[in-house]
């Protein structure tokens, strides 16, 4: 495995995830395990977030208390299915400027077209957290991460809930600093792009679509 690639197996997070694949799970109950796997997700991409120390006083004494350092964070969702990793990681992190990337996949070329972007200021000064469940081709989080950068972005990771290898693998050779945090690996893609053994289309599956 590339070593730009983390594959978060909390036994949780396995457990969460075999509760989604299964075709029978109703929307309701796939949005909010969806939201509490982004929270054991973005614990761990989340790690080495830096700190410092604040002054504060405990009931007893005066102590010196770390705290998170720098600029708020920056948590991008790739619409219109990085809405459902965004909810739970704004649980975990509230004061997070959020940005939106509005992509489809040409269904033909499979291809990334780009109808809607939104982001924060300063991007070049705040760590950047882009979020969509399925890394499948790698096409439009490959486009996504482009946008970001043209926008200044400099300290990008990607977190999804699936990753086939074909798109870690072309993520790998077209961002190969953006660090990816994912909760499995699956087998490969079918003919249509989708990610086998899968979870199906996770934007259909979160809002009942089809
Ligand atoms: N997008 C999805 O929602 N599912 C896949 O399997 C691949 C891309």
């Amino acid at each position: 495995m590339p070593n730009n690639v983390t594959v978060v197996d909390h036994p949780l997070v396995l457990h969460k995830l075999t509760l989604m694949r299964d075709k029978h799970c109703p929307s309701a109950v796939f949005r909010q395990l969806l939201r509490e796997i982004s929270l054991l997700l973005a614990y761990e991409v989340l790690r080495d977030l830096p700190m410092t120390t604040q002054t504060i006083e405990t009931p007893l004494v005066e102590m010196e208390a770390p705290i998170l350092k720098g600029k708020k964070l920056v948590l991008v969702s790739i619409l219109r299915a990085g809405n459902g990793l965004l909810d739970g990681m704004l649980d975990l992190v509230p004061s997070a400027r959020v940005g939106h990337i509005g992509l489809y996949r040409d269904p033909a070329t499979l291809a990334a077209v780009e109808y809607y972007l939104k982001l924060p200021d300063s991007l070049g000064e705040r760590r950047v957290i882009a979020v969509d469940p399925m890394l499948a081709t790698g096409n439009s989080v490959s486009a996504a991460l482009d946008r970001l950068k043209q926008a200044g972005a400099t300290n990008i990771s990607f977190m999804c809930l699936l990753a086939a290898p074909e798109g870690i693998e072309a993520l790998g050779k077209s961002h190969p600093d953006v660090k990816v945090f994912t909760a499995a690996i699956d087998s490969h893609l079918n003919d249509h792009g989708y990610i086998l053994p899968g979870l199906g289309d996770a934007g259909d599956r979160m809002f009942g679509t089809k």
